[in-house]
């Protein structure tokens, strides 16, 4: 009885064995961003991943600040530190990066890749290298109080002067409400909605395909210059230090009729406990005026790369295929609101059926990209000086003209 007893249990662990041949079991640290649930999103998939395959993961939690989240990267970085084996990466950083990250052909077989958009896997392309898989999609939207349109007989803005109007007239018939908060921090945030106020009042991109400055145009200084006339007016004073999640707090709590926010926000202003849950509608952003306005969005978005530096480079990738599946993507895209970035998911019935994801595509087909893969390293350098212009203009210092007539020109 004993005997068969142990040969059974040998049995069993030489198969155990060979579903899972003898592999050490490995420690996979992941850093991602705490921008809204992001975090709790990352930590539930990597700890799925976890328990799927033996290994464990540590999640390595960095600030929700896009251009912090840069500094600290970069600094581990320079260190070669190993302390991080995957980085969430935003779509405007492969090029600032791209050194420190392994290429991910080396590791991927070609077709695993095809699912994806090639646009994201082209951006996240340097001189032939894959330098991150591409995670989610961000594009900027408008979100806005529907049940406060209505009551005032208003329909969702076509233009920046229409949400100026209903701003107004929302904000004079009810107490302590703004009309529009955004990102006007100086921070990368800020360069994405200056984007849009430019792109969409046809001033065009930021550099040309040479990476000269094409900034300094009527059609871009006079969004700017319009964007200013909003602080302190339907805009509060402090949106000048407003990132994306105090926004949302503006808007969640129901003191504000008119939000810019990137997809995240959606499902968290529809939360069980939120004020407004049940009272927001999502647009494409307003356009702004004469032939050459359009209605558009900044491509946002982020991927994840693995360390050079990592003692477990296979295991890394592993997980970064696992988190940037369909099963995950899905998940987080029901959850949180995070576009997929595999084509596929789109056609799942949780997102097909559901008129957020279906604006979302529309607003996909109009984005506006910022010029990070024409500045490539430099991008950060340009980033901050546009971004200084703009801020400097918003506060009152000085002409979007004059301001940016003070930045570099030549970018390539
Ligand atoms: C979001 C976007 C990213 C952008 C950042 C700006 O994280 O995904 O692309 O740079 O916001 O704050």
């Amino acid at each position: 009885m004993l005997r068969t007893a142990s040969l059974l249990a040998a049995s069993l662990a030489l198969s155990a064995a060979l579903i899972h041949p003898a592999q050490a079991k490995v420690t996979v640290s992941i850093s991602c961003s705490s921008l809204g649930i992001e975090m709790e999103l990352c930590r539930d998939g990597a700890q799925a991943w976890a328990k799927q395959t033996g290994n464990e993961v540590k999640l390595v939690s960095t600030p929700a600040d896009a251009q912090e989240r840069l500094a600290l990267y970069q600094s581990l970085l320079a260190a070669k530190s190993d302390k991080i084996d995957i980085f969430q990466i935003d779509v405007v950083w492969p090029g600032i990066l791209a050194n420190q990250f392994l290429d991910l052909n080396q590791f991927i077989e070609p077709a695993k890749l095809d699912g994806y958009f090639q646009t994201l896997i082209a951006n996240n392309t340097v001189d032939g290298k894959l330098v991150a898989v591409p995670w989610f999609v961000d594009a900027g939207m408008l979100y806005y109080r529907k049940d406060l349109l209505d009551k005032y007989g208003l329909k969702a803005p076509e233009t920046w002067a229409d949400l100026e109007a209903a701003a107004k007239q929302v904000m004079a018939g009810e107490q302590g409400i703004e009309g529009y908060v955004f990102q006007g921090r100086s921070y990368e945030g800020l360069v994405c909605n200056a984007l849009e106020w430019i792109v969409s009042n046809g001033g065009g991109g930021l550099l040309d395909n040479g990476g000269q400055a094409s900034f300094n145009n009527p059609q871009a200084t006079a969004a700017v210059d319009r964007a200013k006339t909003w602080i302190g007016g339907i805009a509060p004073q402090g949106v000048l230090s407003y990132d994306e999640e105090q926004a949302r707090g503006a808007f969640q709590s129901g003191k504000a009729v008119f939000m810019r926010n990137w997809p995240y926000a959606w499902a968290l202003v529809n939360a069980p406990d939120s004020p407004v849950k049940d009272k927001v509608g999502v647009v494409p952003l307003p356009k702004g005026d004469g032939d050459k306005a359009v209605h558009t969005g900044t491509l946002g978005g982020q991927s994840l790369a693995v360390s050079k530096y990592s003692a477990n480079p296979k295991e890394a990738v592993d997980l970064v295929l696992y988190l940037a599946g369909a099963e995950e993507e899905k998940r987080r895209a029901v959850k949180g609101a995070f576009n997929p970035s595999l084509k596929s998911v789109y056609n799942e019935p949780e997102l097909k059926d559901d008129a957020f994801f279906s604006t979302f595509s529309k607003i996909l087909e109009s984005v506006a990209t910022r010029p990070a893969a024409v500045a490539g390293k430099g991008y950060n350098q340009f980033s901050s000086q546009f971004v200084r212009a703009v801020h400097a203009t918003l506060q009152g210092q000085g002409s979007a003209a004059d301001n940016f007539a003070s930045i570099r020109t030549s970018w390539k």
